[in-house]
């Protein structure tokens, strides 16, 4: 049978988006066809990414039920909204694309199967009824992934709560085997919200109609997931290319020539992805933190505009004159540049990957959701960064800041690890190595 077609479905913000998008360029160079779906109102924001690709992906558009001025990074929002008006809309999309397929074409061009991202679980009940193969890629960890699948099992025992999915009592568990112990408070719904937890229950029912459970990570990285689920397939790093990545802001690509001017491992780098919001107390005491290190450093500071509740006000005694702040930064290409010597992060699973595959070692700062259980594979697993700790009204404060950067970059141990777990890490994608050979089954069980 000649090469599979897929409809790839991300949910909507730039931590799905990206990794979807990488897998579809890996899909598509192994000859597969693309189709991407988005939303119109990501479609005006990603013009320039739709004109590189679209020579290799096909775009499609559907509304995403949201009025243009709602706040799109009210998560609970857009789920809803995308569960309620979605699901017709898709599934009518794949008929027309199927019935329109050229007859010359015999069944080309018919979509063959479904990957989405997580929150869009429903989207496989669409593929399920029309007879379409599915998969998941879950753009986070594979641990992550298996605390959700783990969800009955903690109720069970009456480790959390079944309506809220909050512990019932403060303790520590491993919540698989070889994961990093955790304190139950930070299992990844507990940040989000009691309606959040209940529609990651459902989600994660849906999900299973997935014959795959695609994650960006590697069996080096994440072992003990891995071995959980027969589902589950390690495809990362995703890391192929510097130029296929949406962003919603535009890049500032003059901290490159910036960095080309510093030597070797002398810059830090901080950046929380696109969701994290820092409350100005916390803001000031960054800014003030980064301020008192003996080296540059660069910020990613990203703009207010009127989708979101940024406020960045600095405060009177910071004087940034060793730093560079930009709006958004040309990330990977960040990692990988010689003149950075460690990663100050919100332990988004992309970042992580992305500083992996750069050798950087990491500050850790998580904000919410996955990010806590990916400090901890940072901190007391791979051992290739530290955390920053919060003092008793729960900020960083600038001492500490400042302190821990010191360590960090004191810490031979850490550093001679961050280059190892890169090359452990990049080999996946090598001719044979793990990740190869599962995108190869993965399309051979596309194409049956
Ligand atoms: C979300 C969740 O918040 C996170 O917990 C989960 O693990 C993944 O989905 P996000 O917070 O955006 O993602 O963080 P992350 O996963 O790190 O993704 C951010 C992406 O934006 C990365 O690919 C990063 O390279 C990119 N980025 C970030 C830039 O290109 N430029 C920047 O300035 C900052």
């Amino acid at each position: 049978m000649s090469y599979p077609h897929f409809l790839v479905m991300p949910y909507p913000i730039l931590g799905h988006m990206n990794p979807l998008l990488q897998f579809s360029q890996v899909l598509a160079n192994h000859g597969c066809k693309i189709t991407f779906l988005i939303t119109e109102f990501n479609q005006k924001r990603m013009k320039s990414e739709i004109d590189h690709l679209g020579a290799q992906i096909k775009f499609v558009t559907l509304p995403d039920g949201l009025d243009p001025e709602d706040d799109r990074s009210d998560q609970p929002k857009v789920i809803l909204s995308l569960r309620n008006t979605m699901p017709t809309k898709l599934h009518r999309l794949i008929q027309d694309i199927n019935n329109n397929n050229n007859a010359l074409d015999g069944d080309n061009n018919k979509i063959t199967c479904l990957v989405v991202s997580k929150n869009i679980g429903w989207a496989l009940e669409v593929a399920h009824k029309l007879g379409i193969k599915g998969a998941l890629l879950w753009p986070a960890s594979a641990t992550s992934l298996a605390s959700f699948e783990s969800i009955p099992r903690l109720i069970d025992e009456g480790i959390i709560d079944s309506e809220t999915g909050l512990p019932t009592r403060k303790q520590e568990i491993q919540l698989l085997p070889n994961s990093p112990m955790m304190d139950t408070a930070n299992l990844p719904w507990c940040s989000l919200g009691k309606n959040f937890f209940l529609h990651m229950v459902e989600d994660t029912q849906s999900l299973k109609l997935g014959e795959w459970w695609l994650c960006n990570t590697t069996c080096d990285l994440e072992p003990g997931a891995l071995a959980m689920w027969p589902r589950f397939l390690s495809i990362g790093p995703l890391m192929q290319s510097d130029t296929n990545k949406s962003s919603f802001w535009r890049e500032d690509t003059t901290c490159l020539h910036w960095l080309d001017q510093h030597p070797p491992q002398s810059v830090v780098y901080v950046s929380f992805g696109s969701l994290a919001i820092v409350e100005p107390n916390q803001f000031n005491e960054l800014a003030i933190g980064l301020d008192l290190l003996n080296k540059p450093f660069l910020w990613v500071v990203r703009p207010s505009n009127e989708n979101n509740k940024v406020n960045n006000t600095y405060p009177n005694e910071f004087h940034g004159s060793k730093g560079k702040i930009i709006g958004w930064a040309p990330q990977k290409k960040i990692l990988n540049h010689p003149a950075i010597a460690c990663f100050i992060t919100h332990c988004g699973w992309n970042s992580i990957i992305e500083g992996v595959c750069g050798g950087i070692p990491f500050l850790c700062w998580p904000f919410f959701s996955d990010q806590f259980i990916n400090k901890s594979y940072i901190c007391d697993v791979w051992k290739v960064g530290l955390g920053l700790d919060q003092d008793e009204n729960g900020l960083i404060m600038k001492g500490e800041i400042r302190k821990k950067v010191e360590q960090l970059l004191g810490n031979e141990d850490i550093k001679a690890r961050s280059v190892k777990l890169k090359e452990l890490t990049v080999n996946n994608f090598d001719e044979g190595g793990q990740s190869s050979q599962n995108i190869e089954k993965f399309i051979n069980w596309a194409k049956d």
